[in-house]
């Protein structure tokens, strides 16, 4: 694998077979950025982090596991979308370079690789993510499993990164799978639109996973399952803040919680404090007091309706061209281009 930071960023696209690893985000830069936010954050009220340091590898795997569980539908439903309409999106699009952002595992993903090499167009893939070691093993997977495809992985901050993603490699399908996009509230979240409109060249498409409003108690069992694994997800952030900042923070004093918030039409993760707390956090000389049932605020979830989804997605400069659901209407992707004339998906 060859590699390079941003100081000395590999533009040249891979050749068949190779991985190249790109990196914006170094772990030194990523533990600066923790510094800061975890300054703010828990000086804020209400206190809060961003949810991007869920991810460690601790963490991913821990998502992994999630995805698996009986309550959490999401990844279920998405996967079977894909399998419905993974061909569709390939003879649309005829990408040859397919760039997924917030990868994890890409998983899901070779169904979409799969259809691109069934059409004969795919030559190579940019998985993107903050978490540089799943990143790294997603990126020998993938090449192991298309001897003949390019990858290119990148690490970085999909709020601070995507206008500097590789436009190489032809016609490009730029994909956001799992909802993700529902962690970032609306402000970040139309910042982060009008980068991937940005990013795209007249041909490329934007291929958009979300989670649809639903039933409020599944909703909420999603991010509260009966095993506990979310809780631990959510959990493992004190863990993380205990590492990176010394921060004398236990799980065992915080409640997990998972609440719908109907004005935002979002589900919220908090860590809600057990008793009174005094935290020590000496990488940031700073003492931090938690009343007994305050929370620290970790993560939101927003779930949508196609009508406003278009309506964010036109407001960045993209039409969408195809919409599918679900069989049982649970999840949606969307297909969208850059506002033009004659586009490919068109
Ligand atoms: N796309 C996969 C994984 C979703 S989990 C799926 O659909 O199942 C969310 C992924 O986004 C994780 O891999 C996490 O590391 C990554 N992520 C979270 N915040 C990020 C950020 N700000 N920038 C880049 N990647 C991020
Ligand atoms: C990655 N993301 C879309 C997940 C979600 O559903 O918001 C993360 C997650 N949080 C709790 N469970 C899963």
């Amino acid at each position: 694998m060859t590699s390079s930071a941003t100081e000395d960023v590999d533009e040249r696209a891979p050749r068949p077979g190779e991985v190249v690893l790109e990196s914006h985000l170094t772990a030194e830069d990523l533990a600066a950025a923790l510094r800061d936010d975890a300054r703010a954050g828990l000086q804020s009220t209400p206190k809060r982090l961003p949810s991007k340091y869920l991810y460690d590898e601790r963490g991913s795997r821990l998502f992994d596991e999630i995805t698996r569980l009986p309550e959490y539908y999401p990844t279920r439903r998405e996967r079977a979308l894909l399998e419905l309409v993974a061909d569709e999106v390939a003879e649309v699009t005829g990408a040859h370079a397919l760039v997924e952002l917030g990868s994890g595992t890409s998983e899901k993903t070779l169904l979409l690789l799969d259809a691109l090499a069934r059409a004969g167009t795919l030559r190579s893939v940019v998985p993107f993510d903050v978490d540089a070691v799943t990143l790294a093993a997603a990126g020998r997977q993938l090449a192991a499993r298309y001897p003949g495809v390019g990858v290119h992985a990148v690490v970085g901050d999909f709020e601070r990164h995507v206008r500097a993603l590789p436009r190489t490699g032809g016609r490009r399908l730029v994909v956001f799978l799992g909802s993700t996009i529902g962690n970032l509230e609306e402000g970040p979240r139309a910042r982060f639109l009008a980068d991937v409109a940005a990013n795209l060249g007249p041909d490329d498409a934007f291929l958009l996973g979300t989670d649809l409003v639903k039933d409020v108690g599944r909703l909420v069992a999603a991010y509260d399952d009966e095993a506990g694994v979310t809780a631990d997800f959510n959990r493992n952030v004190l863990r993380v803040l205990r590492r990176e900042l010394g921060a004398e923070l236990d799980e065992e004093d915080f409640d997990h919680v998972a609440r719908w918030v109907p004005a935002h039409e979002r589900v919220e993760m908090h860590l809600r404090a057990r008793r009174d707390l005094r935290v020590a956090v000496p990488a940031l000389d700073l003492v931090v007091d938690f009343a007994e049932g305050e929370e620290l605020w970790t993560e939101v979830s927003g779930k949508f309706r196609r009508e406003s989804l278009t309506a964010e997605l036109e407001a960045a400069g993209l039409a969408v061209r195809r919409w599918w659901t679900d069989p049982d209407g649970d999840v949606a992707l969307s297909l969208s281009t850059p506002v033009g004339p004659a586009r490919a998906a068109g």
